[in-house]
Order: C-alpha cells, then structure tokens, then sequence
C-alpha cells in the first residue's frame, strides 16, 4: 500500500526473523520498493533479491545510495559489529540498528558484563581472562557447575553451560585452541543461575526505550530440553509464567543500559534484545543481543500493532515515542521444522510441500527461514531451521493446536521437530 511518503527499503538478512520483518515493513503505507539481501524461498514475492555482501559496510552503504533506499534495516548481529549502520548513517540514510561501538553489548560478552556493571544491572557473577592458565587456574579454583562463554561472536555455540569442573575446564580449553577463532581469546567464566528464561526485545532511540511483548524461545534440539543448542527450535508469546513486577524490572534494566551507553557516549539505536533468567532473586541478565531474536520476532512482531516504518524512522532520527506500538490480544505460538541433522549434519535441496495449505490456515502464517527457489521455482530445503510455523489465536490452547496442525500440513523429506513448544506455558512457574 502506497502513501504520499513512501520509500524504498533495504532488509539485509535471510531467515525467519527477515521475513516477519519484511512481512510487517511491507504493510506500512511508507513502503514504496522493497529490496532484501539475500532473503530466503519465501520472501522474494514481496521484495527484490539483491546480491551484495552484507558484512561488507562499504557495498551495503554504496547499495543504498545508488538505489535510493530511504531506510536500511539489519537483521543479523554480524553486519552490526562490522560497522554496516555507521557506513550507512555516513552517507545520511537512515538506518535501524545500533553503530558498531554499540553493537559491541552483544559482539563482546565482557564488554556487556562491564557495561551491566556500570549500570548496576543484576547480573550472574563474572571473571573474565585473556590467558589460558590464569582461565583454568580460576575454573580449577571455583569448581563445577558454572558457564564458560566465548567474548566475542560464535553463531550461537560460543556458550559452555558446564554441570561438571572437568566440562568446564574443557570449554574452556576449546576457547583458547581457537574453536571460535579471535571470538574465543577471551574468556568469560559466569556462575550458573537457575530459572525460566524469558525475552525481552525492545527499541530504543539511544534514549527512550519501548519494550514490545515478552516471549519465550526454546533452545535445546528435542523434546524436554534435551541435546545441543541450537539457534531456536520454536517459541511463544507473551510469557503468562512471569510474577508481578519481573516485567517492570526487565524494562528497567534495559532502560539503565541504553542511559549508560549514552552517558559514555555510545548512543544505542535500534532492538536491544535482553535474554533473562527469571531467579528466585528477580530477573537477572544473562545476554544482550543488539538485534531482533530469532525465532522471537516471528511471535512478536504479528502481535504488534502499529506502523514498523515509523517506528524504526523515529528510533533513527531520535523521536520513538511509545504510543507508536500497542498489541493485539492473541496468543502467538511458533514451532520451527528443521532439516534431520541439525543443529549438526544435515542435508538441503529436499523439495518442500504444503505450506499453501498451511498458510491458507486462520490465523496461520509460515515465516520461511532455510528456503530456497530451485530452478524451476520449487520451494526446497536450504538450511538446518527450514520454516517457523506460526500460529495466533486468542488461547494460548489455540494457538499452540493451530501451529501443530498446520506443522501436520506441511512435508519434506528429513522433516523435524519439537512437540512440546509452550509446554511450559501450560504448566506454571512451579513446575519449571
Ligand atoms: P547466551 O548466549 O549468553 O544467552 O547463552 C546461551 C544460553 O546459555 C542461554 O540462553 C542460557 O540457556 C544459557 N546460559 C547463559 N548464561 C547462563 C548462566 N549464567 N547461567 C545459566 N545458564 C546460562
Ligand atoms: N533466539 C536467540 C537469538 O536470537 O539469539
């Protein structure tokens, strides 16, 4: 739908989390031509693919003026901590997404840790080293269980939750052989909290903060939370299990860090995503992230109300304000069908079938992620999470029924995954 003051928009990015986004930019009235680098098998019917080398911060900056865009839009943390939104506010194109010195709360654990420290933000405790021995020695000294992080970008895997000293020692080991590369040379040693855990993603102008909708994402490859990390294997929102006034204290929290960068000059632009763990001392921050979470937004943004092209505008030019966002009351419940394998070996070009069906579904949307359009056009698998099949109805019930019957509707070859996302909805806090 076109208005008087269109633009043209540029998304960088390629899963699930890009294509809610580009599903809400594109109902705007400021939409005028989308593009999306390089999108995935679901998107292309609402934007132009672009080849360009998202990391690259000059290509994306030199894309963007020679094609008019008026708003670039970054997805993924990678492009953030290469300086992508800098190049781009360089040549005065607004942008969503923080510079890369602010960037750095999620490209570097220790940096966030300090920030968190500064803010007086409630934290799990920390040491972090640069040195191999000096690491082990104070591993060796505090004993299991604790967590072991990798400071700097690991795509997700740079996290060692140790229940044991000699799984700890080994994380850390690992760190420093090079399993992460650079984001590995430094360390971070944590004490483990314990706790549900909880999203809070939420935009911010560098100054004021508007929280959107909690949400809870689901980690762990199967059924009960058990095997490896993975990126996110399905999802819900809100979360009903939070106590009085745990919400108040994350919008807090997030509020302090935005007021801290900015005191220290690193004004925050852009979603500042907090991960939570909900103690038995209150909520306790266990991660920033400088981006909208994947497969959070695909429960969060189809709630939302309000116009996405503004809001982002105003958390670039300094005037977000909060009632530029308010929520539907439904249910949003998400489960994401992954390629047998992952998060480890698996294998892509399987043809998929069904999702018209399922996206035909009331209430039914199916964000693709590893998707991709062969040479005849057939939809096929092209990733380890392959789509986000995402239901809203007004019961959590409902919305957690319509999601598994329209998963049912859909099929590919190595088809996988969870049959228990929003259990934990259902049970309560006590059964956590
Ligand atoms: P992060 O990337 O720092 O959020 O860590 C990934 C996952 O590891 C989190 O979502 C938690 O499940 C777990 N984790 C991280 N830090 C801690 C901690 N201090 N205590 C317990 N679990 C943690
Ligand atoms: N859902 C986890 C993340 O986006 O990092």
């Amino acid at each position: 739908m076109a208005s008087d003051t269109t633009l043209n928009i540029l998304l960088l990015g390629s899963g699930g989390r890009e294509h809610a986004l580009l599903k809400k930019l594109a109902e705007s009235p400021h939409a005028g031509k989308l593009y999306v680098a390089p999108g995935n098998g679901g998107m292309y019917d609402l934007a132009e693919k672009v080849e360009l080398d998202i990391e690259s911060p000059e290509a994306v900056a030199e894309f963007a003026s020679d094609h008019d865009i008026g708003l670039v839009v970054i997805g993924p943390e990678a492009p953030l901590v290469e300086g992508v939104a800098d190049a781009v506010r360089a040549k005065n194109i607004p942008v969503f997404g923080p510079d890369k010195a602010a960037a750095r709360l999620e490209g570097s654990k220790r940096f966030a840790k300090e920030i968190m420290q500064r803010a007086g933000v409630p934290t799990a405790k920390y040491k972090s080293f640069t040195d191999e021995q000096a690491c082990l020695d104070y591993v060796q000294s505090i004993g299991g269980p604790c967590v072991v992080k990798a400071d700097g970008l690991a795509a997700g895997k740079g996290v060692v939750v140790a229940q044991t000293t000699e799984e700890a020692l080994q994380g850390v080991k690992n760190c420093f052989a090079g399993q992460f590369g650079q984001a590995g040379y430094t360390v971070v040693i944590e004490e483990m909290l314990q706790g549900p855990e909880c999203s809070l993603l939420a935009l911010s102008d560098g100054k004021a903060l508007v929280s959107l909708a909690t949400s809870q994402d689901h980690k762990r490859a199967y059924d009960g939370d058990r095997g490896p990390n993975t990126g996110g294997m399905g999802v819900y929102s809100p979360v009903p299990i939070l106590l009085p006034g745990e919400l108040d204290q994350m919008v807090s929290m997030e509020q302090k860090v935005i007021d801290e960068l900015r005191s220290e000059g690193i004004p925050y632009t852009g979603c500042l995503y907090g991960g939570f763990m909900l103690t038995k001392g209150g909520p306790k921050v266990l991660e920033f992230n400088a981006r909208f979470g994947d497969p959070e937004t695909q429960v969060v943004l189809p709630r939302m109300r309000g116009d996405l092209v503004e809001a982002f505008l105003a958390c670039d030019k300094g005037t977000l304000s909060p009632d530029m966002v308010s929520w539907d009351n439904d249910w949003a419940v998400s489960v994401v069908l992954t390629s047998a394998g992952y998060p480890g070996h698996y294998e892509v070009g399987k043809r998929i079938y069904g999702v018209k069906d399922a996206d035909a579904m009331d209430g039914v949307f199916v964000h693709h992620a590893g998707t991709a359009l062969d040479d005849e056009g057939n939809l096929v698998t092209a990733g380890g999470r392959v789509l986000d099949v995402t239901a809203l109805a007004p019961t959590f019930e409902d919305a957690r029924n319509r999601a598994y019957e329209a998963c049912d509707k859909i099929w590919f070859e190595g088809k996988t995954y969870r049959h228990d996302i929003g259990i934990k909805a259902i049970k309560g806090r006590e059964q956590l």
